[in-house]
């Protein structure tokens, strides 16, 4: 290995370590609830996309969307009835209103009576996200454009979404004037 090659790999493997470091300091900071992982979920509703945490709805919406699995936004998603058993056990124990860990009550706020079966049609949800439509001059935000959460919360696969803990370029107060790539 030449001397250039070594300087170059220590170049890159410094930064990421330091970043990983820094990525798990935030996480022990900002995790005081736990966030309970199934892997039979993560496996199956997480194949085509984010593993939506099972605390972002609540357990009635799951059931519904539990239920109507072979028409599942416009795919067929279904599983055995084993499978299916206990990924519903899962999501009903963690469901929004039982874990309801720091921030995520807040989804709660203004839920109709009928609930939508999508987590980005809650009010809450789309409250918080009206900046995001501000920052990037969208007209309007399209369906599905704001489902795959782990794109801008980067720890999104530890259920927390703090608005402070996006990736960067990702935050309002550093889009400033233009858009993220
Ligand atoms: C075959 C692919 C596939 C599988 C497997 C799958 N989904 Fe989905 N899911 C989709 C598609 C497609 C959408 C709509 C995404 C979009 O509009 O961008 C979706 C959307 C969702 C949404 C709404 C997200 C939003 O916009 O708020 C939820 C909740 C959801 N899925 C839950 C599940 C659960 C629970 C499972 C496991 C039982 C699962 N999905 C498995 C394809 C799948
Ligand atoms: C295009 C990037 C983007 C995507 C995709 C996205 N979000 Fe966000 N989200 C944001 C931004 C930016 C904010 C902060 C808005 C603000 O400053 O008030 C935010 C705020 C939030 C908040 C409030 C956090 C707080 O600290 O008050 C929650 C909860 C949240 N998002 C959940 C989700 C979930 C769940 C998904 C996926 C279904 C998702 N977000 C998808 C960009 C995104």
């Amino acid at each position: 290995m030449t001397l250039v090659q070594k300087i170059t790999g220590w170049g890159l493997f410094i930064p990421i370590l330091i970043f990983a470091l820094y990525g798990i300091v935030q996480e022990v900071q900002a995790g005081n609830f736990r966030y309970v992982r199934n892997q039979t979920y993560v496996e199956e509703c997480g194949a085509c996309h984010f593993a939506y945490p099972p605390q972002l709805l609540p357990a009635e919406t799951w059931t519904i969307v539990m239920s109507e699995l072979d028409d599942h936004f416009g795919e067929n998603a279904e599983l055995d009835v084993e499978t299916s058993t206990e990924i519903v056990q899962y999501l009903h124990a963690h469901a929004l209103g039982v874990a309801a860990p720091s921030r995520m009550s807040k989804m709660m706020r203004n839920i109709p009576d009928e609930p939508p079966l999508r987590i980005t049609e809650f009010p809450a949800f789309k409250d918080a996200h009206a900046v995001v439509k501000e920052q990037l001059e969208l007209s309007s935000i399209e369906t599905g454009f704001l489902s795959p959460c782990a794109d801008c919360h980067r720890l999104a696969n530890s259920g927390i979404f703090d608005k402070e803990l996006l990736h960067p370029g990702y935050g309002p107060a550093s889009w400033g004037s233009s858009k993220p790539e």
